[in-house]
């Protein structure tokens, strides 16, 4: 959530700054602001709205600025207005600021400083900050950020500018993320490696409480104390293409696309197709673990927690392991009850590594002992540090705000544990677990020829345009489905949607169908379809019109129901296939909409904040 971007160098930043603020769009785009440090003083251009409006102003400003910052916003105190939008500025305007996080002791700080006399022009936590570092400025910026950050409750990540040092950039972090980017004579800092992949692959992520100092001969970092840190470089493996459109209309349409090549990457990664086996060295439990393993808890937010709801039915059902899901913002303020059962894992998921409520939850749980699992698509994000141990998804940067790549990814990953663990557990032969892994290895052709049957799912959407209410229902894993996919049709089309186990529907719901009603049943798989079918058949009879995702009834459901099948798909690749529908179905329609798909409205892709 919010973007930051800092460059110093012996060039003009400004392009550097607008690309990279690009790049860093989906994190936030209700306003945008940059700062420059010139000899004569600090320069700062801000816009309402998205980065092209941001671009329309600095372009008329000079390019002689070698150092500068920039921020892309996403409110959280304050309307998005130019007086809100970041870099913000102490009084005298030596000191300019941007930030991503929270101050929660922002109002008492404020309120300390105004009975000094200290005017404020914003509403946001943010210009606290700035004011503080203005009015404790005390020898230079790192000794007056090493005074007023303890002074700061919450989160933040930061980069700033001071007058007084026009050639340096000022970096901090506490519990946000924040890279240093090192290029040819020139520093950068950004938010994620999106902004920094054009320029350099050599990235040092920042560690909790420490202050930077950037010249383009190189960093000085060092704590809160002044003791003097050396930070760990990251080699970014990311293909610069990869954070590019290359063609498609959206980042999601083409993360949609890149489908089958991720679960490619993915099975190629963690398995040996041709032996039929699993890549021992490249899972997350030794044999005496895997055997020992008692029971897990997965927790995410968003489309990562459906991923957890995902892998808790495969780790039940192929594995034998209790495991719980837990949405991470619940689970982070939830009781502790007494004793962490001994041999318990906690499992973390996130596509980007940094999700505030899923890292809370990391921190809880290793606070009560249990052993600690990461399962990030970022290379050395906080959740994939803070962890004992990692498994990256091979998913490549996912730009459009709602995921698509990082879900697929995630679930067959889980697939691929639980399989790992059924087999390290005796509950499945050499010769189960090969031919698992033959069905597996299908997957990617499965999908690429629902892709290819994209125009069928488009014209759909053209069709049903006029549709206001949407309802998913499924069964066990296909209920999950369901809450993905009620989940990404309402973030990128606006329309209301939403999921049902099928079971549960005639307990309330029911009463809302009409003929007015698309209701859109996941049957994938074997042992509960007959049981969607019938809650088909409920609701055609009260007026609702269908779509049925998955293995067709032999008579069907109603005469007008559409259908979309996968042919050959077992009930391990089909609720991945369908998701794929799912997706292409929400595309296709918030298209039809006109809706903003690869920035929704009041969403951000990389939630920093609680
Ligand atoms: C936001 C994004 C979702 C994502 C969720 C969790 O809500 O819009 O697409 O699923 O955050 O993000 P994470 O990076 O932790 O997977």
């Amino acid at each position: 959530m919010c973007g930051i971007i800092g460059f110093t160098g012996r060039r003009g930043c400004a392009g550097f700054l607008l690309e990279g603020l690009e790049r860093l769009e989906y994190r936030g785009y209700d306003s945008a602001g940059v700062a420059f440090a010139r000899p004569q003083g600090l320069v700062l251009e801000k816009a309402v709205g998205r980065i092209a409006n941001l671009r329309t102003v600095v372009e008329k400003s000079r390019e002689d600025a070698f150092a500068g910052i920039g921020h892309t916003r996403w409110a959280t105190h304050g309307c998005p207005s130019i007086e809100n939008a970041h870099p913000h500025c102490d009084a005298a305007r030596t000191v300019a600021v941007v930030h991503n996080g929270i101050i929660e002791n922002y109002g008492l700080l404020k309120e300390q400083l105004q009975r000094q006399g200290v005017r404020f022009v914003s509403e946001t936590d943010t210009e606290v900050i700035a004011q503080l570092l203005g009015f404790y400025y005390d020898t230079d910026m790192p000794t007056t950020l090493r005074r007023v950050l303890p002074m700061l409750e919450g989160s933040y990540a930061l980069g700033v500018l001071d007058a007084r040092a026009p050639g340096t950039l000022y970096c901090a972090r506490r519990r946000s993320p924040l890279l240093i980017g090192q290029g040819e004579g020139e520093m950068y800092i950004a938010s994620d490696v999106a902004a920094l992949v054009e320029h350099t692959r050599t990235v040092y992520p920042m560690e909790e409480d420490t202050i930077a100092a950037l010249t383009p001969q190189g960093m000085q970092v060092c704590t809160l104390e002044g003791r003097a840190v050396c930070l760990a470089p990251m080699h970014i493996t990311w293909d610069a293409a990869a954070a590019r459109k290359g063609g498609y209309a959206h980042f999601m349409l083409k993360e949609i696309c890149e489908q089958p090549q991720v679960l490619q990457d993915t099975l190629e990664h963690y398995a040996d197709l041709a032996r039929g086996c699993i890549r021992r060295e490249a899972m997350p439990f030794t044999p005496e673990q895997a055997r020992a393993l008692s029971e897990v808890t997965i927790a995410a937010c968003g489309t990562a927690y459906h991923a957890c709801m995902m892998g808790k039915a495969l780790l039940e059902k192929l594995a034998g392991v209790r495991t719980t899901a837990e949405i991470a913002s619940e689970y982070r303020y939830a009781p502790v009850c007494d004793g962490a059962p001994e041999n318990a894992v906690f499992l973390a998921v996130s596509q980007s590594g940094e999700t505030a409520d899923t890292l809370a939850a990391l921190r809880k749980a290793k606070a009560q002992g249990m052993r600690t699992i990461a399962m990030s698509n970022v290379i050395g994000a906080s959740i994939a540090r803070e962890a004992g141990t990692v498994v990256y998804t091979l998913a490549g940067p996912e730009i459009a705000v709602a995921s698509t790549k990082a879900y697929l990814a995630q679930v067959l990953l889980f697939e691929l544990i639980a399989l790992d663990l059924a087999h390290l557990r005796g509950r499945l032969t050499d010769a189960q677990l090969k031919e698992a892994l033959a069905e597996l290895g299908r997957l990617p052709e499965q999908a690429a020829a629902i892709l290819a049957r994209r125009e069928v799912v488009e014209s759909f959407a053209r069709r049903n345009r006029a549709c206001h209410d949407v309802f998913f229902i499924g069964r066990l894993m296909d209920y999950t489905t369901s809450l993905e996919a009620a989940l990404k049709l309402k973030e990128v089309s606006y329309l209301h949607s939403e999921a049902y186990a099928a079971g549960e529907l005639k307990h309330g719901t029911i009463a809302l169908i009409d003929e007015e009603t698309l209701v859109v049943g996941i049957a994938t798989q074997p042992e509960i379809l007959e049981k969607t079918y019938a809650n088909l058949q409920e609701v055609h009879a009260r007026g609702a019109y269908l779509l049925l995702i998955g293995t067709p009834p032999r008579t069907l459901v109603a005469p007008d129901c559409e259908v979309w099948s996968m042919e050959g798909a077992s009930w391990r690749t089909a609720p991945l296939l369908a998701t794929i529908y799912a997706q292409l179905l929400a595309y296709y329609t918030a298209l039809q909409h006109g809706c903003d798909i690869d920035k929704p409205r009041n969403l951000a892709k990389s939630v920093t904040v609680e």
